[in-house]
């Protein structure tokens, strides 16, 4: 059954990296970033654990949890971590769960049989601090996914769940927002004391709150 947003993010408990994760628990009142790759030992997947290892410090600005999974063991994961930090110049810094009996992977949906029929696709879920998954991403095994896009939605969600705004296109940390559209006028006077332009009743940005 695939996850939808609004969804609880199904709980588990799994061996990783870091010993024992139990989900909900390891989650904690932080936002969680859980990501799923094909195989331990494959060149996209070495360069996107050095990608996220690397930003490990922006997502810790922004209060969220990495933890990455594959089907393949805690010996492989250990093994492969060594070549990681020879390759990509930084060190495997947030756990890898390993889910060999695909327990977690069936769970959330993550393998796509035909696609391939025993490897992970590339998932991402974004959970919030309520437990509720608030983004869901699949890509295919020959694309490495952008790491910064996720630090961009992470910024939106944070801003959104805050204030009674919405993010345009290519929209980046600091840059005008859009007032929602069941705000009404009178309530964007009060809401938003920075001003806003009405492009059309639909469409009124504001310089992003505080
Ligand atoms: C990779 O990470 O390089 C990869 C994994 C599975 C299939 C294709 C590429």
């Amino acid at each position: 059954m695939a996850i939808r947003l609004g969804d609880t993010a199904p709980d588990f408990v799994a061996p990783s990296t870091s010993g024992e994760i139990k989900f909900h628990d390891w989650l904690g009142d932080s936002w969680g970033v859980l990501f799923s790759h094909p195989a331990d030992f494959t060149p996209v997947c070495t360069t996107e654990l050095g990608t996220v290892a690397r930003l490990k410090p922006e997502f810790d600005k922004r209060n969220t949890k990495v933890i990455g999974l594959s089907v393949d063991g805690l010996s492989d994961h250990n093994a492969w971590s060594k070549d990681i930090e020879e390759t990509q110049g930084v060190a495997l810094n947030f756990p890898l769960l390993a889910d060999e009996n695909r327990a977690v992977s069936t769970k959330y949906d993550m393998i796509h049989p035909n696609a391939d029929s025993t490897l992970t696709v590339r998932s991402v879920f974004i959970i919030g601090p309520d437990k509720k998954v608030k983004l869901t991403l699949t890509y295919p095994a020959s694309t490495g996914r952008n790491f910064d896009e996720l630090l961009r939605v992470i910024d939106s969600l944070q801003l959104t769940s805050e204030h009674k705004v919405a993010t345009p296109a290519n929209w980046k940390h600091g840059e005008d927002c859009i007032i929602v559209p069941s705000v009404s006028n009178e309530e964007a006077d009060a809401l938003f004391p920075k001003g806003y332009n009405e492009i059309k009743p639909y469409l009124r940005t504001t310089p992003q709150p505080a």
